[in-house]
């Protein structure tokens, strides 16, 4: 007991430990307070083998101080291969001019790649923007520690990259000499397009084992705007200049080969009703979305759900293959639009198997997209207490062609009153919801038949 105590010591003592698996980090300005300071929040995992932890520091500039900060488990792999944890943390900042947070320590796992040290780097900048009237946010992405696939299969990562200022996101690796990571070396075995889909070519057994993947994302104004410093500091930037960047780590294990690269045989394959890839789901504070997800293999057995996200996502299991993510946003994410990752595990012979990685974004608070408008055909539900809507989808899918029903099955929590506007705008966006869930692009005509 004592000696197995001496030796975590030494192992949490040494920096030489191998047991890094990577960080992502995302952000939001908030609101300028009245002594003019403006807070933003940032938004980290940090993922490790075991044992693990670190501090972001500031790294350039003025990076204001440090108001808050809660560190979170997320989730865990089973085998305890590997688990995530989520920091949020408020940074106070009087000088509304840009600053670098970064990562650094040793070491990664051992990989393919020869990646010991780790490093990572963040770029916020507070200057009021022309387009937006405010602080830019951050792409808003995340990932899972650790992502599979079989050597000879081909398979395509098609990372989530949703930026709440509707710039455009670009991915890249990392750089050494602006410290984005400490030597930089690609995964031979990844192809990476600039729109953030990672290509793994099928391959040979030599190229199997595990890769340090340590992508830059980016964001960019569509057109040329101007960043407000306050007073005549102004700066102009083009489409070519990134306003923020946030690093995207993990690892990718390539496993030997699997007799059959067809999903739903050995590897996973996701059914109805799961969100499609980049989904986007809406929900509003204090209001719990469930996202339900199916997965089936014939001759492997779905053991379990690995998803990041939120802290507070809570996942059920209600059958074999079938999960719900659930997720309940608090005032502090009203506006905001947080992602969430996930990927089904299968066992067959203790051999683990990954279905492809699905990621949605969920938007708090009202849809801004003009679709979401409620049209004005149909019955107006009556005002009465609080729907909590867990909308049921229809058995089966639906050809495109016909109406499509959904049913929904309402649960009073409280007795408030409430207006027929917000009964309606409530259960459209469950509505829609549950068409994007489908797979299915809502348009204009959102129709409520029936009452409430
Ligand atoms: C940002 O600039 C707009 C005008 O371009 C101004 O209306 C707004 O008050 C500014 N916001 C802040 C937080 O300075
Ligand atoms: C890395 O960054 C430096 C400094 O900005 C730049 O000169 C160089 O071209 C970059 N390297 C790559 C591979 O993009
Ligand atoms: C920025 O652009 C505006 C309008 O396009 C122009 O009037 C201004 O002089 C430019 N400022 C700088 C610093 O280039
Ligand atoms: C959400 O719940 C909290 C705590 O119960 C409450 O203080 C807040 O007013 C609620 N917000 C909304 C928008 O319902
Ligand atoms: C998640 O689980 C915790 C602890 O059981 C509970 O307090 C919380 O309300 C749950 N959240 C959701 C969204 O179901
Ligand atoms: C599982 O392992 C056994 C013995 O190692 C082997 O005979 C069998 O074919 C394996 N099954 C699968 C599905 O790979």
């Amino acid at each position: 007991m004592s000696l197995s105590l001496l030796l975590l010591l030494l192992l949490l003592g040494s920096s030489q430990t191998s047991h890094f698996m990577g960080t992502v980090m995302t952000f939001y300005p908030k609101d300028r307070s009245p002594d003019g300071s403006v807070t933003v929040v940032l938004r980290y995992k940090l993922n490790f083998h075991a044992f693990g932890g670190d501090t972001w520091r500031c790294f350039r500039g003025n990076c204001g101080s440090q108001s808050s900060l809660t560190l979170n488990r997320v989730s865990q792999e089973s085998s305890a291969k590997w688990y995530q944890d989520e920091g949020v943390m408020t940074r106070q900042v009087l000088d509304r001019g840009a600053f670098q947070l970064w990562l650094s320590g040793a070491a990664w796992i051992s990989n393919r790649n020869g990646i010991s040290s780790w490093r990572a780097v963040t770029l916020v900048d507070l200057r009021n923007r022309s387009d937006t009237s405010r602080a830019n946010a951050s792409p808003q992405t995340t990932i899972l520690p650790l992502v599979r696939v079989p050597s000879n299969c081909q398979r395509d990562f098609n990372l989530l990259a949703f930026d709440p200022d509707g710039d455009e996101v670009r991915c890249r690796y990392g750089n050494a000499s602006l410290t984005e990571c400490s030597p930089c070396t690609p995964p031979s075995v990844l192809r990476l397009s600039p729109s953030c889909t990672l290509s793994f070519g099928a391959t040979t057994s030599s190229d199997e084992g595990p890769y340090a993947v340590q992508l830059v994302m980016e964001d960019f104004p569509r057109q040329t705007i101007t960043l407000n410093q306050g007073g005549s500091f102004q700066t102009n930037i083009t489409t070519n200049n990134a306003i923020s960047k946030i690093p995207v780590q993990f690892v990718l294990q390539v496993d030997p080969a699997v007799p059959s690269c067809t999903e739903g045989l050995y590897l996973p394959a996701f059914l109805p009703p799961t969100p499609a890839n980049r989904a986007r789901l809406y929900t509003h504070v204090n209001q719990t979305l469930d996202i339900s997800i199916n997965a089936a293999a014939t001759f492997s057995m779905v053991s379990e759900l690995l998803f990041s996200g939120p802290h507070n996502v809570n996942q059920t299991r209600s059958g074999p293959g079938q999960f719900t993510l659930s997720w309940m946003p608090s005032q502090s994410e009203e506006g905001e639009s947080q992602p969430i990752c996930f990927i089904v595990q299968a066992l067959s012979n203790s051999t683990k198997y990954h279905s492809e990685l699905r990621c949605v974004i969920v938007s708090v608070g009202n849809d801004p997209s003009p679709s979401a408008e409620p049209t004005s055909e149909g019955p107006t539900p009556s005002a009465g207490p609080t729907p909590s809507v867990r909308p049921t989808p229809s058995e089966g899918s639906t050809p495109l062609s016909q109406p499509i029903v959904i049913r929904l099955t309402a649960r009073i929590s409280s007795v408030v009153a409430l207006t027929e506007e917000d009964i309606r705008s409530t259960v459209v966006q469950q509505l829609k919801n549950e068409l994007v869930k489908l797979g299915l692009t809502p348009s204009a005509n959102v129709t409520l038949l029936g009452n409430v």
